[in-house]
């Protein structure tokens, strides 16, 4: 396939497709914030109130992600783009699972957890290869570091790139969110209204919008499915899947 011609998926996921990696979600019943209040973690307050509560809340999460490894989903999308299918995939996640599986093109919408930043300037990144961010580790400017993620109540920096890529969907495939948070849940309005939009995920049937595809199944049994299908035709196309009810 030459560039032009090379058809092009966008893939929106959320913590739903790095499930069956053992990494938690949020909002199932033994999800994240079950276990901890989003207040106390997950916002600028939180962090300026008990810095050392949030930095150990993400050194965690960090270990966790470090100790997963890519599920079938997330190598069925690399297995595309090695295909020469364009695949461009805008994660919420902020482990780095879809790199670990190979997929080249990957916006972070919510940050990465295996980046450090300043706390007084986003633009000094600092990668991190192994331990966390502790009391005391600064910046080049001498600020504390934080977890290079979007807390609850801060501006998603990387929305209006997410918006162009999905833009030029020529199928949009979300997998493994609940569509709960925005404006993440609203890339959905930014598809061509030709672009057919599927959904993964074992609760598609009560989570799709009106005019979305649902494929009521895993992220790990879903996605692979659908990418037989595109890899065998050489095209984008959404299949009648025979999956339980939909
Ligand atoms: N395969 C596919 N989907 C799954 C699987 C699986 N194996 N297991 C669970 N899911 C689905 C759930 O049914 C749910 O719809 O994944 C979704 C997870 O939803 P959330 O826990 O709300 O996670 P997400 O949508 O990614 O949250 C968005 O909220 O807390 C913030 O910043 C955080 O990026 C996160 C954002």
């Amino acid at each position: 396939m030459t560039s032009s011609s090379r058809p092009h998926l966008v893939v929106l996921t959320g913590a739903g497709i790095s499930a069956e990696s053992g990494i938690k979600t949020f909002r199932a019943s033994d999800g994240l914030w079950e276990e901890y209040r989003v207040q106390d973690v997950a916002t600028p307050e939180a962090f300026n109130r008990d810095p050392e509560l949030v930095l150990r809340f993400y050194d965690q999460r960090r270990a966790q992600v470090r100790r997963a490894r890519p599920n079938a989903a997330h190598r069925a999308l690399a297995d595309l783009e090695r295909d020469g299918f364009r695949v461009s995939i805008v994660t919420q996640n902020i482990d780095d699972l879809h790199e670990r599986a190979g997929s080249r093109d990957v916006l972070h919408l919510h940050g990465e957890i295996l980046m450090a930043r300043s706390s007084v300037d986003p633009r000094l990144r600092y990668p991190l290869p192994r331990g966390g961010i502790k009391l005391g580790d600064v910046c080049d400017k001498g600020s504390q570091l934080r977890p290079d993620v979007v807390w609850f109540g801060e501006s998603v920096p990387r929305y209006a790139d997410a918006c162009d890529i999905v833009a030029e969907a020529d199928l949009l495939l979300v997998v493994g969110t609940s569509l709960a948070v925005m404006p993440a849940a609203l890339l959905l309005e930014q598809a061509p209204l030709e672009t057919d939009i599927v959904l993964v995920d074992p609760q598609a049937g009560s989570l799709a919008p009106p005019g979305v595809a649902r494929v009521s199944r895993p992220a790990g049994e879903g996605v692979p499915e659908l990418v037989r299908h595109w890899r065998r035709e050489g095209r984008l196309w959404l299949p009648e899947l025979r999956f339980g009810p939909s």
